[in-house]
């Protein structure tokens, strides 16, 4: 009641004061307030000043507040928590926000308050979303989740840039972060990379040179190490070929700029070949900016310059690590390394300071593109959002929809999945997930909305009973019994098992891939106890070595979740009683436990090493046993292909005097050629659903290259996501554009289009196509 008279107060302030001054705009909450610049109601002597002047091109505007900045103001704004500028009606902006599946609080600049905003809508951790894929669902997502940003914004509670996507390839399946990625395939993180920035960035109102929020692809590049065994990811060197690098490494990086716009690029902690990326020169200045041509600032990983200084010492004081990171193109510091030392390192003549205005003029460009000199955003395009727009029941619908599309089916015996409510009357809910919150939403979360628990989104459909078993760690069995107790009363079983945060995290790699501690006993040991089906849910963000399951009769299903979101538990209950006919597929190979004694973490050399025995990473290269291979999932429904239309010969008409054309040894040719425009593959394929359950497909594509230049030996080149009735069919149509996907990078990280002959690989379908001159 107290409370409720509390709220009336402001709210009758604000009709008298509303009634008496109709045209201010006002907030409920007058303590927080967007921050911006050019405030000319607070400062009208700004209005005369080119750079708050809205009608002037934005590259004139930040020329003018440049001319007017001193050396340590310029300082002041490069780094994380950049200084205010009073005399100049600049605030002090927080850079630092992450928005990586939902607004997060995880940056210091984003924050929810109970009365202001409470939470946001959590979307499952990106791993599952990956699974989906689904294209148009990552942009989806990217537009609800910049929407809810902007709310957040005006109620003064975040920032303009989110430092997310994390674009790096999940290269080994003991990596923490591992998680937060679109899992080990280069073509689907740079989809997934791309899609979701421009969910984020791109305007509703069409305006292609501002943006909704700013954001940022991480970490560039070569990093997907944390914390393993004794090696830390401050102190790695990742030793990486050229060839890798341009095939794997960088490819979604590439394909943010290139296809998403993104606004940042966030170079890495680690070292590779020796220099820090922050570093390097090559990477950021000749790579990122010139030839890649980034529209936006380049900034570093939290206290990279510091580690690079103490950890990395790879300079001899501050100031030069600071002109080093400069000279390579960083533009912004996450932490306060430049601001400390840039001004210092000018003097001293390291550093020129045409060098600080390029980086200074990168950051201020991306804010001006944000609106954030335009005056009181809440008179902009974007202005009206508030809280009733974040949370919403769209929204939190989303959220449950993303992880039923991600869900993915690994075994389904006769007679198992789905439950019938006519044959299923009770479910013993057990494990250490059985009854998850906090564990569904992964790390770089916020606050979510509300949980939907396992427990609680089986308890919608039937009766539940509930036994926890043992907890995340699982090293005691004493609870075992009462978990047997509760399964032989029940008709069926569904055992919530896996990982949260204290197994895989941030800093915090695994040495095992196996469910952790006794889980696989406690799993054996209730499925034997059980009368009725059992649904083994592995909730995890790295894959596992699960063989025991898939070989014990008893364990009649099943399904990995990822870390299913605020909704996941409603999504996991939909899934299991069939309103939800699962279509996710694994975005990373499933490894038996052994591959963890054979590959060390710290060999980055994608492609298998006869010298060393390695045996390659990823699907693309690793040709030994799996447990379940990456593009892996099943559904309540079969799928049958028939190849409609695909060319077995394509002749590349290329130019007279091209040297391919007269050299008979000629296997490969540059894809910066002019034969490249157009030239396309064209792929039609039927597929027809011949079960009685209507659901979506995801149709992935294959391709095995010629044998040359240590090729991948299967890749993945496009993928189309249908929805087919039970029945129905439907033909897809993917056309291959030949220089840009099915391309090669040879040794030296050149990219070359083979000639010879491909396997194209959609599901059981095999055909042919050579490529001839
Ligand atoms: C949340 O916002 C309210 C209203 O502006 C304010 O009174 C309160 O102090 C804030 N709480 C915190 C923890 O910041
Ligand atoms: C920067 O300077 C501040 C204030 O003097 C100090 O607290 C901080 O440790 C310095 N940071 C670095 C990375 O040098
Ligand atoms: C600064 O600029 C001058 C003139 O262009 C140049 O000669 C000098 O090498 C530059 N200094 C550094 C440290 O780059
Ligand atoms: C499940 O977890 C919620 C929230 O943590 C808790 O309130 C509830 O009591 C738990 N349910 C059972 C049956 O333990
Ligand atoms: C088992 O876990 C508990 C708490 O999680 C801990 O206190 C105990 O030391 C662990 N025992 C062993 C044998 O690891
Ligand atoms: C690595 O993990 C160990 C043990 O979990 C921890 O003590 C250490 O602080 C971590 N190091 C880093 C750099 O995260
Ligand atoms: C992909 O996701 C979108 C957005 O949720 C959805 O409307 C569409 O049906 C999905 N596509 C398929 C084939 O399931």
């Amino acid at each position: 009641m107290a409370s409720q008279n509390k709220q009336h107060v402001p709210l009758l302030a604000i009709t008298l004061f509303l009634l008496i001054c109709l045209s201010c705009t006002i907030t409920v909450f007058a303590q927080y307030s967007p921050r911006f610049a050019c405030d000319i109601d607070k400062d009208p002597t700004l209005e005369m000043c080119a750079y708050c002047d809205t009608k002037l091109d934005i590259k004139t505007r930040v020329a003018d507040l440049l001319r007017r900045m001193t050396l340590q103001e310029k300082a002041g704004s490069l780094v994380s928590v950049a200084d205010a500028i009073p005399r100049l009606g600049i605030p002090s902006y927080g850079w630092w926000s992450e928005a990586l599946h939902g607004v997060s609080d995880t940056g210091p600049a984003t924050w929810f308050n109970k009365t202001v905003i409470p939470g946001a809508t959590s979307f499952p951790q990106v791993i599952l979303t990956a699974a989906s894929f689904n294209e148009s669902l990552f942009y989806k997502i990217g537009q609800v989740v910049s929407t809810e940003a902007r709310a957040m914004y005006n109620a003064g509670v975040a920032g303009l840039t989110f430092w997310s996507p994390n674009v790096n390839i999940f290269r080994d399946p003991r990596w923490g972060r591992g998680q937060e990625t679109p899992g080990e395939d280069p073509l689907l993180a740079s989809r997934y990379g791309a899609t979701y920035v421009r969910g984020l960035q791109e305007r509703e109102d069409g305006d292609k040179e501002r943006l909704k929020v700013g954001a940022c692809c991480k970490h560039f590049t070569a990093y997907d190490l944390d914390n393993w065994t004794s090696v830390d990811r401050f102190h790695f060197d990742a030793i990486v070929t050229k060839q890798d690098l341009e095939d794997t490494y960088n490819a979604p990086f590439k394909s943010c700029i290139f296809d998403g716009n993104v606004a940042s690029i966030m170079c890495s902690y680690n070292m590779m070949n020796g220099k820090p990326t922050c570093a390097d020169k090559e990477l950021l200045e000749d790579t990122v900016r010139g030839e890649w041509k980034l529209n936006g600032y380049i900034s570093s990983d939290c206290d990279s310059l510091h580690f690079m200084f103490k950890a990395q010492h790879w300079k001899k004081t501050p100031e030069e690590v600071t002109a080093d990171a400069l000279h390579a193109g960083l533009d912004l510091n996450c932490g306060m390394s430049l601001k400390n030392y840039t001004a210092k390192a000018v003097e001293m003549g390291l550093v020129n300071e045409t060098v600080v205005d390029r980086a200074v003029t990168n950051n201020f460009m991306t804010l001006m593109r944000l609106g954030f000199f335009d005056g009181d955003p809440r008179n902009q395009f974007y202005g009206k959002l508030s809280k009733k727009d974040v949370c919403t029941k769209a929204t939190q619908d989303l959220a449950r929809e993303t992880a039923r599309q991600g869900i993915v089916l690994l075994k389904n015996s006769v007679g198992s999945l789905p439950f019938s409510r006519l044959g299923i009357k009770s479910i013993a809910v057990i494990g250490p997930n059985a009854n998850a919150t906090k564990a569904m939403i992964g790390n770089y979360a916020g606050v979510p909305c509300k949980y939907t628990s396992p427990l609680e989104g089986l308890s919608e459909y039937v009766k539940t009973t509930y036994a926890e078993g043992c907890d995340i760690k699982c090293n005691s069995t004493t609870n075992f019994e009462k978990a047997k107790k509760v399964a032989s009363e029940a008709d069926a079983v569904v055992l919530v098992m896996g990982t949260d945060l204290s197994i895989e995290h941030e800093a915090r790699d695994r040495t095992e891939i196996i469910l952790p501690g006794q889980q696989n006993l406690l799993a054996s040991e209730v499925a034997h106890a059980a009368k009725g089906p059992v649904i083994l849910v592995v909730m995890s963000g790295g894959g596992m070595d699960v063989d025991f399951a898939k070989c014990d009769e008893k364990i009649t299903s099943i399904l990995w979740v990822g870390f299913p979101g605020q909704e996941g538990g409603g999504a996991l209950a939909d899934v299991i009683f069939g309103r939800f006919n699962p279509s996710g597929r694994l975005p990373m190979t499933w490894f038996p436990r052994s591959y963890v004694d054979i590959v060390p973490m710290t060999n980055n050399k994608m492609r298998p090493d006869p010298v060393t025995g390695q045996p390659g990473q990823t699907y693309r290269f690793y040709k030994g046993k799996t447990v379940y291979p990456f593009g892996y999932g099943l559904s309540y429904t079969s799928y049958v292909y028939r190849l409609i239309k695909a060319p077995s010969i394509v002749r590349i008409d290329l130019n007279k005097a091209h040297g391919c054309r007269s050299s008979p040894t000629c296997d490969a040719f540059d894809t910066s050629d002019s034969v490249c425009k157009g030239l396309e593959l064209k792929i039609d394929i039927m597929v027809t659903n011949i079960g009685k359950y209507s659901g979506s497909h995801s149709v992935l594509l294959f391709s095995s290259p010629p044998d040359i230049f240590n090729a991948p030996q299967k890749e993945l080149v496009d993928f189309k996501k249908v929805w087919l009735e039970s029945l129905q069919r439907s033909v897809v149509c993917f056309r291959v554009n030949v220089c840009k996907q099915l391309s090669l990078a040879d040794e030296e990280g050149k990219r070359k289009v083979a000639l010879g002959r491909y396997l194209l690989q959609i599901s059981d379908i095999k055909h042919y196509v050579t490529l001839k001159i």
